[in-house]
């Protein structure tokens, strides 16, 4: 049996590791990854392993700038460079065709790979150090709630991996939006961190949105029943406190100012506001850790009222939809 993986802030020990081919949780501004060198298929094979991830289920590489992650596309299209320029390093994917350094394994065979630069201190400092990219899927099982501290990857996956990094709460909350060049057209394959209205204002025209899954999906994030917390979820458009609810019920709110969390000692339900102001931002940050504690509480309902479908709102809708999904 493998020893647990030490939970850490030592950048150069996580970079020994990985150049040893071994796997590492990597804090990012989005979620964490759980990392291997992208060029080292039995590394990125690990990778599969420890997530339980079908090997339909293509990666994303990283590297610390747009030019050192770049020499891994063939061809980049005008359109991909300027949203390079504008959004990274930032919670922004972009798949393009792949150059030939880059594994199958990584890219699951398909032509294309997805390619990101994340904007946090720590995850730069680590790929300034690597002279490979480094492959990180979210750090957590196939088919579970991302992981946003280095807790949370330690939680479910201590024994699988080799090290975990630590670099505090994940600022953004909600992993990379996804966007590809399918016939030139500028197309979202994930809703995520980066706002598509954000996108839309710097290319200067509507793009599109190709988010719907299908038995081998471009991006499995878009597998419907993903996310999953393993609570019964109901997704309203306003909760009525005045229905009926089983004991135990949990309400997801926003907005509306009070308490974060409000736990009704006799009463029926617990209430989680994901951001009592009304600030998306906040909300994305705290989404994952509130379905994460849900799951562990076992409410038998859990009622959750969407968000305003704009900015972040679309990516937060998205995965409590999936979340919902059964
Ligand atoms: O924020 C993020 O993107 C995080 C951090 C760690 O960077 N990573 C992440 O990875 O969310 P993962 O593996 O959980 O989600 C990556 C998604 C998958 O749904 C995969 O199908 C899609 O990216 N993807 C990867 N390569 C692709 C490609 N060549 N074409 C289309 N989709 C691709
Ligand atoms: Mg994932």
């Amino acid at each position: 049996m493998p020893l647990p993986a030490p939970v850490s802030s030592d950048i150069n020990a996580a970079a020994d590791h990985l150049r040893a081919g071994r796997l590492v949780a990597i804090p990012t501004e989005t979620v964490y990854g759980l990392g291997a060198n992208a060029l080292n298929e039995t590394a990125v094979a690990g990778i599969f392993t420890a997530k339980n991830r079908p090997n339909f289920d293509p990666l994303i590489i990283h590297q610390s700038t747009a030019e050192r992650i770049l020499r891994y596309a063939s061809e980049v299209p005008d359109e991909a460079r300027r949203l390079a320029e504008a959004f990274w390093p930032g919670p922004l994917t972009l798949v393009l065709p792949k150059a030939d350094a880059v594994p199958d394994l990584v890219t699951s065979g398909l032509p294309t790979v997805a390619l990101r630069v994340p904007d946090h201190p720590v995850a730069r400092a680590l790929l300034e150090l690597l002279d490979f990219p480094v492959a990180a899927p979210s750090a957590n099982p196939f088919g579970f709630v991302s992981p946003t501290t280095a807790q949370h990857v330690a939680n479910q996956l201590v024994d699988r991996l080799d090290f975990i990094l630590d670099g505090g709460p994940c600022r953004v909350g909600l992993e990379s939006t996804i966007v590809a060049f399918p016939g030139g057209v500028t197309t979202v394959l994930r809703k995520g961190g980066l706002p598509i209205e954000t996108i839309e204002a710097t290319l200067g025209h509507p793009v599109a949105v190709r988010t719907h899954g299908s038995s081998r999906p471009e991006a499995p994030g878009m597998l419907s029943k993903h996310y999953s917390p393993g609570n019964i979820i109901r997704l309203v458009d306003t909760i009525e406190e005045t229905e009926d609810y089983p004991v135990g019920t949990a309400f997801i709110r926003f907005g509306g100012g009070g308490a974060r969390v409000q736990r009704k000692e006799l009463g029926l339900v617990t209430t989680y506001n994901l951001s009592p102001d009304g600030d998306l931002g906040e909300a994305a940050q705290h989404l994952f850790s509130v379905l994460r504690t849900l799951a562990v509480e076992q409410h038998p309902l859990v009622v959750v009222e969407r968000l305003p479908e704009t900015g972040l709102g679309r990516a937060i809708n998205d995965r409590l939809k999936r979340a919902a999904a059964r």
